[in-house]
């Protein structure tokens, strides 16, 4: 689907079972060239350490660098190093210190701590594709990952808002990247059970609400590869005319007014 021999930047990789890692496997499945990005050079290891049923084989293939996206010069480094142009960039990068800005309060006072989750999981879009332009020469698709922003979910909070945030500045990506031909989108993915997801506060009951209210039987713990799939057409040609705009890829549930009845299942 997507063009092959053509390299792709995907950001946000922190174990085999990150949604940024099922997204790179389909792109190279597909015949594209993945550079994954983690956040640090201690992250890699960690990468290697929590992996453990990659195979040497699957290690040795992967091109992994480093980029804390919250700092511009590590940023700007990784797309001045990568050689010739890229084709695409996959933002699957989030963070919301979950001790003051998830949980069952919505009301903080850790100012600092939202400053520091609305810069990683929504300002960044901006941050990597500004350094990611002058490397796609002829243009391409730029995806990120979001969740259900439109509605308000308990423990959410915060996380909510960023990524409603998120979902505008993928609209400003779009209208000002489009002379480029650079397309900008967001996938809203349906609840995925990384392990990340795991350790955010009511993630279990979230995963209970899709259950009730989606047509299409989401299974949060088989998800990683449906969002993929979806991610990969939003980089390749086919949506060559699709910018800007936020995908649902959550098994129906988001147009589901109320659960679903038991004749509906
Ligand atoms: N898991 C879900 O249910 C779900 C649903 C919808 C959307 N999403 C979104 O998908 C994306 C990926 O989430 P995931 O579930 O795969 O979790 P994940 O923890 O595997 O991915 C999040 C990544 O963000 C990275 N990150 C945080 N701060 C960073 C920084 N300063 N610089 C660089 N990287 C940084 C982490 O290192 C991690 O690799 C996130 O945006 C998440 O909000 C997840």
């Amino acid at each position: 689907m997507i063009e092959t021999g053509k390299t792709f930047v995907v950001m946000g990789l922190l174990d085999a079972d990150s949604i940024a890692f099922a997204i790179g496997k389909q792109i190279q499945a597909f015949g594209g060239k993945v550079i994954y990005t983690v956040q640090s050079e201690r992250m890699k290891k960690i990468f290697f350490d929590r992996s453990k049923k990659l195979s040497d084989e699957d290690r040795a293939d992967l091109d992994i660098r480093f980029c804390d996206i919250t700092k511009d010069e590590e940023v700007e480094a990784l797309f001045e190093g990568i050689e010739g142009p890229v084709a695409g960039l996959v933002h699957s990068i989030a963070y919301s210190n979950p001790k003051t800005c998830l949980g069952p309060e919505f009301h903080t006072d850790a100012y600092e701590d939202l400053k520091l989750g609305f810069q990683i999981s929504a300002v960044s879009l901006a941050t990597v594709t500004k350094y990611a332009q002058p490397k796609m020469t002829a243009g391409g698709g730029i995806v990120t990952l979001t969740f259900a922003s439109e509605r308000a979910f308990a423990f959410y909070n915060w996380m909510g808002v960023n990524k409603a945030a998120l979902e505008a500045v993928v609209r400003g990506l779009a209208r000002r990247h489009g002379k480029e031909n650079i397309r900008v989108n967001a996938v809203s993915a349906g609840p995925v059970f990384t392990i990340a997801a795991k350790h955010i506060p009511g993630f279990e009951e979230l995963g209970q609400t899709w259950a009730k209210s989606s047509p299409l039987n989401w299974d949060p713990k088989n998800a990683q590869q449906e969002v993929a799939g979806a991610v990969s057409f939003l980089l390749s040609p086919y949506a060559k005319q699709i910018t800007g705009q936020t995908i649902y890829v959550d098994g129906g549930a988001s147009i589901i007014g109320g659960e679903l009845l038991p004749h509906e299942r």
